[in-house]
């Protein structure tokens, strides 16, 4: 997307976020960036001309849809980024905390969960996959994380957290099986940014070397490597910041 001559449109549902703030930032300074609408539940007014505040929430949908029909009035839609989710609340849900034993498991938390880590982004997808552009490359990724690696799950704990990542991994695969048949020219992926410093990772900092702990600029200048890089052949897949493949 970065090498397109023609002017690229994206959206960047999380925008308030600690990534999402960031993937704003770096897009909005791209030479080629057309219109870059920043979606939060709590827009702000923004200095930059080519920043457009767009007010969603995730778990009401008509704001999704309004987003959508905002979003797709300046014509198609280049680059869709799902930068949202949660691992704890502790602001307005304390109870919701990852669980480190099954004893732990709550209908309320896991409902929660998922419904901000799968059921959201399934929803952004159906409202904003039918907007990417069919007569150029377009891409579609949503944040995920490698602890949603069935595979790779080897330490175990964080119950809601992981099976909510994984079930969008899956929703991932399904969608671009169906994205290849109504538009071959776009590409679905869910994207692990590796450990970032930010608001969600916050209470799980301190076992993690400083050369592991991406700040977000980092991040986000990584992750849209990999999605200007990205190939139609890897679309369904888990990416990591590296470009690597994380298994299912
Ligand atoms: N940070 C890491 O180390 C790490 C590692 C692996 C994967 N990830 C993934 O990367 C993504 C971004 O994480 P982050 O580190 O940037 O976290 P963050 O700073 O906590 O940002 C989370 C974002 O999700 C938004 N959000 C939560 N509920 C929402 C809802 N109902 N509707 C709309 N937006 C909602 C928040 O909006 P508000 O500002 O309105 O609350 C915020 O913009 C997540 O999917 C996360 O799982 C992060």
């Amino acid at each position: 997307l970065a090498s397109q001559n023609e002017s690229i449109n994206a959206v960047v549902i999380g925008a308030s976020g600690g990534i999402g703030t960031a993937l704003v930032s770096a897009l909005s300074k791209r030479p080629n960036a057309g219109r870059i609408y920043a979606a939060s539940r709590n827009p702000h007014e923004d200095a930059r001309q080519n920043v457009i505040p767009v007010q969603l929430d995730l778990e009401n949908e008509s704001t999704i849809e309004c987003a959508a029909n905002q979003a797709a009035e300046d014509g198609p839609l280049h680059l869709v980024i799902v930068s949202t989710g949660i691992l704890h609340d502790s602001t307005v849900h304390p109870e919701i905390t990852p669980e480190k034993s099954w004893s732990a498991l709550n209908a309320d938390q896991l409902m929660r969960v998922f419904a901000i880590n799968t059921i959201g982004p399934s929803l952004a997808a159906k409202h904003f996959l039918p907007l990417l552009d069919r007569d150029r490359r377009s891409v579609f990724a949503a944040l995920s994380a490698r602890v949603g690696s069935i595979s790779d799950n080897r330490l175990g704990g964080w119950y809601g957290y992981r099976a909510s990542k994984s079930a969008l991994n899956m929703i991932i695969r399904t969608l671009a099986i169906e994205l290849s048949r109504r538009n071959r020219n776009a590409i679905c992926i869910g994207l692990h940014p590796g450990t970032v410093d930010s608001k969600l990772s916050a209470p799980f900092q301190s076992n993690v070397a400083d050369d592991k702990l991406f700040a977000p600029a980092f991040a986000a200048t990584r992750l849209l490597e990999v999605v200007d890089q990205v190939t139609p052949e890897q679309s369904g897949r888990l990416l990591a910041w590296n470009g690597l493949e994380i298994p299912a």
